[in-house]
């Protein structure tokens, strides 16, 4: 369960599971991230906010556009420099100045709306490049490893195509392959299924909801309200850069207690 305020805020047989065993206890919390201020500008587009989450815990942020939910997922992850706050990642400090992503490289891992893959690589290209280049396996592994997660992520035998063959749907579970393949601890995803069509949203989601099963951290910028209630223990809304509310997914989506999270959940509704 998330809480989050103004002021502190390889191998199984299920298609994902757990891959960091460790005999000493790991720091039980995921995400920290206390005051953060971040401006573009003289404009505030987060406004003292944080959140501390849970490992293994999965957290769906969502609000209206520009209220800061891609910021906000930008700087928990280490990607964005932040004016002010503290971000803490598996108990490690985050840097202010945006530098940090490199200490986290495979810890964590992101996954966003454009897939993002190399257009001129080959899916298996895309797959081992950060294996081998920052996990240092060797090239013939790296290929093991990622014929394993394109099978995971239902795309057995994609390797030698391009991304620009392939669907959104495609493109984006090999995009989640990819981060996957680096087994990291936490992923956040901003926005995964929103360049899709509609019908390749429920084969993205459901490969989201079998890796929800596992005991990954997960962070989702996302509107998909089915998705939402199947897989987050809890949903942070924000607002103007601010934290609205932060509820159980069948509080928020039934009975939310701020008014612009009801004016906003009506408005996806009339969609
Ligand atoms: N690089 C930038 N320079 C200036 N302003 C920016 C920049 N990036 C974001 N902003 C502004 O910051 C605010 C928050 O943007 P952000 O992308 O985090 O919103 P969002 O909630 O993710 O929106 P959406 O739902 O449309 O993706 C917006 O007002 C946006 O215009
Ligand atoms: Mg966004």
């Amino acid at each position: 369960m998330a809480s989050a305020s103004q002021s502190e805020a390889t191998r199984s047989e299920a298609p994902f599971s757990a891959t960091h065993g460790s005999s000493v206890a790991p720091d039980p919390i995921a995400v920290y991230a206390a005051n953060i201020v971040k401006s573009y500008g003289t404009v505030r587009v987060l406004d003292d906010i944080g959140a501390t989450l849970q490992r293994g815990s999965k957290t769906v942020i969502c609000g209206p556009s520009g209220s800061g939910k891609s910021t906000f997922m930008r700087c928990l992850s280490g990607l964005e420099k932040r004016n002010a706050g503290t971000v803490r990642l598996l108990g490690r400090d985050v840097k202010p100045d945006g530098s940090s992503v490199r200490d986290f490289a495979g810890r964590v891992g992101m996954v966003f709306q454009s897939f993002n893959l190399f257009p001129h690589l080959t899916v298996l290209e895309n797959l081992i490049l950060a294996q081998t280049k920052v996990r240092k396996l060797s090239r013939r592994l790296a290929e093991e490893v990622a014929a394993d997660y394109l099978n995971r992520v239902r795309m057995p035998g994609s390797e030698q195509r391009y991304p620009s063959q392939l669907s959104g749907g495609q493109q984006q579970r090999v995009a989640i392959a990819r981060t996957l393949c680096m087994q990291p601890e936490i992923i956040f995803f901003d926005e995964p299924t929103s360049a899709l069509d509609p019908e390749m949203v429920s084969e993205v989601l459901d490969i989201m909801t079998l890796l929800a099963s596992s005991g990954i951290t997960m962070v989702v910028v996302t509107h998909e309200m089915s998705f939402a209630r199947r897989v987050a223990d809890s949903v942070i809304f924000l607002d103007c850069g601010r934290i609205a509310e932060v509820s159980p997914p069948e509080r928020f989506f039934s009975a939310p207690s701020n008014p612009r999270a009801a004016e906003f959940l009506g408005s996806l509704l009339g969609r």
